[in-house]
């Protein structure tokens, strides 16, 4: 008797156990997403207010500012040549997109080339939770 009660205790805090883990994937985790962007961007992009480039551009207030809009850096001309005949502002569908496979919505950018002046090209994060907690942590870089 006090083993089946026992078993039903375990029982019921696995479930327990579960549901919160389940309810916490499903709101973003921004300090996962600044640890997330510290080791998958950062590696090329500076995330403070610094404004400084780096390998690429400078990711402060990237939400919401149009694409290529950074007077000092100099983008690759497939990037240039994407954004001028498209204009688009970084919001989070565009971001989401890109983060997901660079070189699928912008064909040849350089931030998933081996040129990208770091031995690591970027080639995406496969995570759906991974990329929604980089965006949720680039929405608070202003
Ligand atoms: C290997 C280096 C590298 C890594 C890693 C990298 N990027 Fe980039 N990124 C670049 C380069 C280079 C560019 C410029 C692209 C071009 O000119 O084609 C760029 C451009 C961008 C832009 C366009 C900004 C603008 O001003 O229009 C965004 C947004 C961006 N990266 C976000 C990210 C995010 C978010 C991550 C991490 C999830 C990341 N990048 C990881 C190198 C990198």
């Amino acid at each position: 008797m006090g083993n089946r009660i026992l078993l039903w205790g375990i029982l019921l805090l696995a479930a327990l156990a579960f549901a919160v883990g389940v309810w916490k994937r499903m709101w973003p985790d921004v300090e996962m997403g600044r640890r997330l962007a510290e080791n998958n961007c950062g590696v090329c992009h500076d995330l403070n207010d610094a404004h400084r480039n780096r390998k690429g551009p400078f990711l402060w207030a990237v939400v919401d500012r149009p694409a290529g809009a950074i007077a000092d850096f100099t983008y690759s001309a497939a990037f240039l040549a994407s954004v001028k005949a498209k204009p688009f502002v970084w919001d989070e569908a565009n971001l989401e997109r890109f983060i997901t496979d660079p070189s699928s919505f912008i064909p040849m950018t350089r931030m998933a080339q081996r040129d990208a002046g770091h031995p690591l090209a970027f080639e995406g994060i496969d995570s759906a939770a991974n990329r929604r907690d980089v965006i949720a942590y680039l929405k608070t870089l202003k």
